[in-house]
């Protein structure tokens, strides 16, 4: 049983399902059980302190799997930059195939990566995005709708839109991203044009995942108006999951004339990396996308994926192909 598209092929997998890249969440444990069961696992370079760290990390990953996975490189507008052109450097040294890209401006990246053999996705909010990465040639544009995880740009485009609107203008392999959790999303994402999903929240709540198991509990338990958009007015919008922390900041900025700097000591990474060692789920932003009002278990990498493609399967077989035939039958009555 499989599904193959121009994602299977390119990338090498057995079914065409992705675990984008997320801070302080894509580990070795995590990228190694998505890419075991048959997907494409991703590290997240940043959540390395040091590209040093990047690169054991990456061998960690090898080390539990001999099945593709990639690492994604997110690049952030911040004051203090971390050294980018390290990590690019522990990425291509390490023999990495396949890079998800993320963030403002990575064409120097880019460049590099291709420059080395190296498949890249980059991940994007809009189509004028994904049209311009396309010309300065990535190989696969991962687009997320409004419902995701993380950012999700400033046009609130859903995927329902988004990801048929994409497909239109792009030539190369598409990933729909954002509101996925199940085997409906699949063939739904298919059918809108996409050659496969990008699963972020969903995978937070699965056991291979490295976070305090409050947090999987949070997924399970939060539904579908558990997130709120945080930093609209600073345009780097932002979805994540209601708790004490997000409630404050967006009364914060609520404010008049309120900047960043009046939330920065709420929304530091490292309150969120507390919240995910910890458990304790006031220590900072939880990051989840509307995709919680589909979450309802905790299942290992492998379960989870097997049954989105089952369930995608018997979509097609059982609803969608007698639905045709049926017509057709009685067209030929
Ligand atoms: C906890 C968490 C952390 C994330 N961190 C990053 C990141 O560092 N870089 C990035 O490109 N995307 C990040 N994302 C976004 C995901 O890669 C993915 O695009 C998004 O979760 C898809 O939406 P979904 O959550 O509805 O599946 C993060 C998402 C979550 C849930």
């Amino acid at each position: 049983m499989a599904l193959r598209t121009r994602i299977t092929e390119l990338l090498g997998i057995e079914h065409p399902i992705v675990q984008g890249g997320m801070m302080w969440v894509g580990r070795a444990e995590l990228a190694a059980a998505v890419s075991n069961a048959g997907g494409l696992g991703i590290l997240t370079a940043l959540t390395q302190p040091t590209p040093d760290d990047l690169r054991r990390e990456i061998d960690r990953c090898r080390a539990m799997t001999d099945r593709p996975f990639g690492v994604n490189l997110t690049v952030l507008p911040t004051v203090s930059p971390p050294p980018y052109a390290e990590y690019r450097r522990a990425i291509i040294g390490s023999g990495i195939t396949i890079v998800e890209t993320a963030g403002g401006k990575p064409q120097e990246h880019v460049e590099e990566f291709k420059s080395h053999g190296i498949i890249v996705l980059h991940k994007c909010t809009s189509v004028r995005h994904a049209l311009s990465a396309e010309r300065y040639g990535v190989d696969v544009i991962s687009i997320d709708g409004f419902e995701c995880a993380g950012h999700p740009g400033e046009d609130d485009i859903p995927g329902l839109i988004l990801v048929p609107a994409a497909a239109d203008k792009l030539r190369i392999p598409m990933i729909a991203s954002g509101g996925f959790g199940d085997g409906r999303g699949l063939v739904a994402a298919l059918a809108l044009g996409a050659d496969g999903i990008n699963m972020g929240t969903r995978f937070c709540a699965t056991v291979e995942a490295p976070i305090h198991d409050n947090v999987k509990q949070y997924l399970v338990a939060n539904d579908e108006r558990a997130t709120r958009l945080i930093f609209r007015n600073l345009h780097n919008t932002a979805r994540v999951g209601r708790n004490s922390v997000s409630d404050q900041v967006a009364e914060i900025l609520a404010r008049q004339g309120a900047r960043y700097e009046d939330v920065a000591p709420l929304v530091r990474g490292l309150r969120g990396r507390e919240l995910l060692e910890t458990g304790n789920l006031d220590a900072g932003l939880v990051w989840a996308g509307q995709v919680l009002g589909l979450i309802h278990d905790i299942p290992t990498c492998a379960e989870l994926i097997l049954r989105i493609v089952r369930d995608a399967e018997a979509i097609i077989r059982e609803r969608l192909a007698p639905a045709i035939g049926e017509q057709e039958q009685a067209a030929t009555a």
